[in-house]
């Protein structure tokens, strides 16, 4: 029997993310993109969005960026605050399939159940994060892991490109 396998989430959207970097005009609007795509293509990614480090801030602080979603309260985090702040200290992806039982949690919307907050690297440094809630709980697996890791990679890289050309 001929066994046709359907193109995994990941090629799709990597593909979609490879497109919008190559056609958008900067950063900025490669990240506003990213969060359109997310939102739209996939189900259960109910806010999507971009926190940023404030360039020059002491202590740091994550400001909101580009969202698509609810508004939220909380456009501007403190690394010590919250799971996006939990990311951006550790620089490591974080995964919350229970917000209600994660004390870390700042709530955005009473309907979120799930979480992802994945680091976006600048030269081996955290420059900002995207975040992504869910209605559902646990709806952040391992190929979500992957789609999400490669997206804030693709922002990461074109930052550093970017910089480069400005500095
Ligand atoms: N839940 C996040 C705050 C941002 S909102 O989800 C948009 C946190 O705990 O850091």
């Amino acid at each position: 029997m001929a066994t046709t396998s359907k193109p995994d989430k990941l090629d799709e959207v990597r593909k979609a993310v490879d497109r919008l970097d190559s056609e958008t005009r900067s950063a900025d609007q490669l990240m506003k993109g990213i969060t359109l795509l997310l939102n739209e293509h996939m189900l259960k990614y109910n806010w999507v969005g971009f926190y940023m480090l404030e360039p020059g801030a002491r202590p740091p602080v994550l400001v909101l960026g580009h969202y698509q979603g609810a508004m939220t309260p909380h456009t501007r985090i403190p690394l010590n605050q919250g799971i996006c702040g939990a990311a951006a200290s550790s620089g490591k992806t974080v995964v919350v399939d229970d917000v209600a039982t994660d004390s870390r949690y700042l709530a955005c919307s009473l309907e979120t159940k799930s979480e992802i907050v994945v680091p976006v690297f600048v030269r081996g440094e955290v420059a900002g994060e995207l975040d992504i809630d869910s209605h559902f709980p646990a709806a952040f697996g391992a190929e979500d892991r992957n789609i999400v890791e490669y997206c804030a990679q693709v922002v990461g890289k074109r930052l550093e490109r970017e910089r480069a050309a400005t500095s």
